[in-house]
């Protein structure tokens, strides 16, 4: 029976829960494991994913769906089992990074499009069939004095439009996910830039994705926060959650299900007290959570570090980081919890 891609989308979100990203790219996961030393080959990519998708506890109780990379969702565990069928026995659902990647865009220097929208019909339909429900496409959009341009986030709104509509139309459920850069060059823009820019691009985005028919019941938004530059940070929390509440409100429409935040390069605290700070004292029309990458691993990546007898210990840091982001997505997360942990 196909499951409706309102109900798939409601369960991304619902419930303090949140989306797992481990979609990095074979050249992202080697620079993450170059941080601790260990040389990117597929097994050591498949132990560190194992590590990952077995914490019961974290995939049971705070991880509603993981978002894979192609090698990881055709990939099979140590003893065999396939990595779709644990996450799926977990009561999570396997995700896929469908983009392949942003790439220069041509007279637009310093800016980026993101490809891979050529056969991803047929793509799409052998990803379903391999058990994913719902899919990623990231379109990246600089932040300095004189960026973005507008023909950048007009090309870069459109692909993903195109992507979302291709999704629904093979039953697959879309995460459309416009970064605006905190990380990029130079990282020094203020926090009202960050919103200037991030409000004219959902409200671009969003234009799109009405051209384009896309079902907005049946998909996720995976927006940046509204934040200064990675080199000039200094806006508080509460300076965060409230220019984030502000932007979303002027632009995602109500219909949308969930929004889940990526982290950005935020650090793995920060990310989790932003969450929380949003999800308290606001009246939202949606379900907001987390869909972190570097904020859900940085910490059971190092504790793991590559070697089997710290498996467990690589699973606590994963479980303890799942369960504080689940809190904050009820707005329940506080700073001594991390200490009592
Ligand atoms: P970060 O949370 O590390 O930004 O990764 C999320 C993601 O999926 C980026 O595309």
């Amino acid at each position: 029976m196909i499951e409706r891609l309102e109900d798939i989308a409601v369960r991304m979100v619902n419930e303090g829960r949140g989306l797992l990203a481990a979609d990095e790219s074979t050249s992202t996961i080697k620079k993450r494991f170059d941080t601790i030393d260990l040389v990117s080959t597929e097994t050591s990519r498949r132990d560190y994913r194992e590590m990952l998708f077995r914490a019961d506890e974290a995939m049971r109780k705070y991880i509603s769906g993981v978002i894979l990379y192609e090698e990881t969702l055709f990939q099979k565990a140590a003893d065999g089992t396939p990595f779709v069928d644990i996450i799926k026995a977990a009561g999570s659902i396997p995700g896929i990074k469908v983009d392949i990647g942003a790439k220069p865009m041509a007279y637009y220097p310093g800016e980026t499009i993101t490809e891979g929208l050529d056969g991803l019909a047929d793509r799409l339909a052998k990803y379903y069939e391999a058990g994913a429900r719902f899919a990623k496409w990231r379109g990246v959009i600089a932040i300095s004095g004189a960026l973005p341009t507008l023909g950048s986030v007009r090309a870069n709104a459109h692909a993903l439009a195109r992507y979302a509509a291709l999704c629904q139309q093979a039953n697959i459920v879309p995460i459309v996910e416009p970064e605006c850069l905190m990380d990029g060059k130079p990282g020094d823009h203020t926090i009202e830039r960050c919103a200037e820019v991030t409000e004219n691009v959902l409200r671009i985005v969003f234009d799109e994705l009405y051209d384009a028919r896309v079902n907005l019941e049946g998909m996720i938004l995976k927006p940046n926060m509204v934040i200064d530059g990675k080199n000039a940070r200094k806006a508080s929390v509460e300076q965060v959650a409230a220019q984030t509440v502000k932007v979303l409100k002027a632009t995602v429409p109500s219909a949308v299900p969930g929004i889940a935040f990526l982290s950005g390069g935020q650090s793995t605290e920060e990310a989790t007290a932003h969450l929380s700070a949003i999800n308290s004292g606001y009246d939202l029309p949606w379900k907001v959570t987390f869909s972190y990458g570097r904020a859900l691993q940085d910490s059971a990546l190092k504790a793991w570090n590559g070697k089997q007898e710290n498996v467990a210990a690589g699973q606590r840091e994963f479980t303890h980081r799942a369960e504080m982001n689940s809190l904050a997505a009820k707005g329940r997360w506080k700073k001594d919890l991390e200490k009592a942990a």
